[in-house]
């Protein structure tokens, strides 16, 4: 029997599927509509590829990105197509135009210097949910003196499908917009309620000192002085814990053991703090991926944790077994705290880990001694 991927028709087909796969994995706008265009040119064995994005009132191109052309070339022609022409034809009446020589259409406008030679056509817009995302043009087809109605469909087939990816792309990146906006008016805020007014309060200490010494009260305002270091150093111990705080979780790969001790090496540059990493050997073996992945982010807000509220001086992580169970343990020799009499209403911290934890059908214990330190533990059961 014969190969059916070897038959035209299949093979166009499977093109176009490779190409659906390829421009939907993109998520970057720039990198989909370049890739659209590409991929359109080698679909219809085009020498030249274009996807022109109209303005907000559709009558103009506000981009044009190209394929075929080397950029020397492209810096030679001496203005980029506006939609005037044949280009235009297709911007506005929003329907596919197929042309044996775009020069001898009426609407043809001609080319401006420099501009290479071009001659057949196909104008397809991408559509979706009623709104002109854009449009392709393809010129010069390689393979023959015209563009075929198969070629058309083929690349309408694609138009359609780009039209999504270029959707995703959009509001993907509307998403990550808003999440830095987000995130800049939350670090903006932070800073102003925790540091900005712990640096005030030394300010306030030290005009304090000054007048003590007009008064000729040195030790008083040692003792002040004192008091605003400590201060100091309280306030840089909270921005390196908010540091740590901030770094995006980064659980690589799968190398589990490699994320914790990265973590902690850069929990102890930031923290100055003793912290040690133990996993029990043969453990590993029983974690898969997505545990890792629960049991990363319960090490990295308990660490934040010990960070921000312990003043602790030693940290340490353990990973081991037993019989039936697995368990993280968290524990720092700070100054403890009992869980009935804090606070939770607007933390999140301890919250997110129970989560966590029972989404692996596990517990958690959190364990505070006022003055001695806090354990955090967290089993699951093994499932090997
Ligand atoms: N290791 C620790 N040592 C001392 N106190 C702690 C420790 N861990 C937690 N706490 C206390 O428990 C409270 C709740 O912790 P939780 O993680 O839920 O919130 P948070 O750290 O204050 O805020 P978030 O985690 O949302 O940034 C903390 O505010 C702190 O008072
Ligand atoms: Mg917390």
């Amino acid at each position: 029997m014969q190969d059916p991927t070897q038959d035209p028709t299949n093979r166009k087909l499977l093109a176009l599927d490779a190409a659906v796969l390829a421009i939907s994995g993109d998520l970057s706008l720039a990198d989909t509509l370049s890739r659209i265009v590409k991929t359109a040119a080698h679909l219809a064995d085009s020498q030249y590829a274009a996807l022109g994005v109209p303005n907000d009132t559709g009558e103009f191109l506000a981009e044009f990105i190209t394929t075929g052309i080397s950029e020397a070339d492209a810096v030679r022609i001496s203005h980029r197509p506006r939609g005037h022409g044949i280009l235009g034809l297709v911007l506005r009446d929003g329907l596919a135009l197929r042309l044996r020589d775009l020069r001898s259409h009426p609407q043809s406008v001609g080319f401006p210097p420099n501009h290479p030679p071009m001659s057949s056509f196909l104008g397809v817009p991408i559509v979706r949910k009623n709104r002109r995302l854009g449009d392709l043009y393809l010129t010069n087809k390689l393979t023959a003196d015209e563009f075929s109605a198969e070629d058309q469909l083929l690349i309408e087939l694609l138009a359609a499908h780009a039209g999504v990816a270029i959707e995703n792309a959009r509001l993907y990146e509307a998403v990550q917009t808003l999440s830095v906006v987000e995130e800049r008016q939350r670090i903006g805020m932070d800073l102003h309620d925790g540091v900005i007014q712990s640096i005030y309060a030394v300010g306030l200490t030290l005009e304090y000192v000054k007048a003590q010494l007009g008064d000729g009260d040195v030790t008083g305002a040692a003792d002040r002085l004192d008091t605003a270091l400590d201060a100091l150093n309280g306030t840089i111990r909270d921005i390196r814990a908010y540091i740590l705080d901030l770094r995006p979780p980064r659980l690589e790969n799968d190398d589990f053991s490699g994320a914790l001790t990265r973590l902690l090496a850069e929990f102890k540059a930031n923290t100055l703090m003793q912290a040690d990493l133990r996993i029990e050997a043969g453990t590993l073996e029983l974690i898969n991926r997505g545990v890792s992945q629960v049991l990363f982010h319960v090490a990295q807000e308990a660490l934040s944790n010990a960070a921000k509220h312990s003043r602790a001086s030693r940290v340490e992580v353990r990973l081991v077994k037993d019989a039936t169970e697995i368990s993280l343990v968290i524990r720092d020799n700070g100054r403890g705290f009992v869980i009935e009499d804090t606070e939770l209403r607007f933390g999140h911290g301890l919250r997110n880990m129970r989560d966590r934890a029972a989404a692996l059908a596990g517990h958690l214990s959190i364990e505070g001694r006022l003055g001695k330190g806090t354990e955090v533990k967290l089993s699951f059961p093994r499932t090997d």
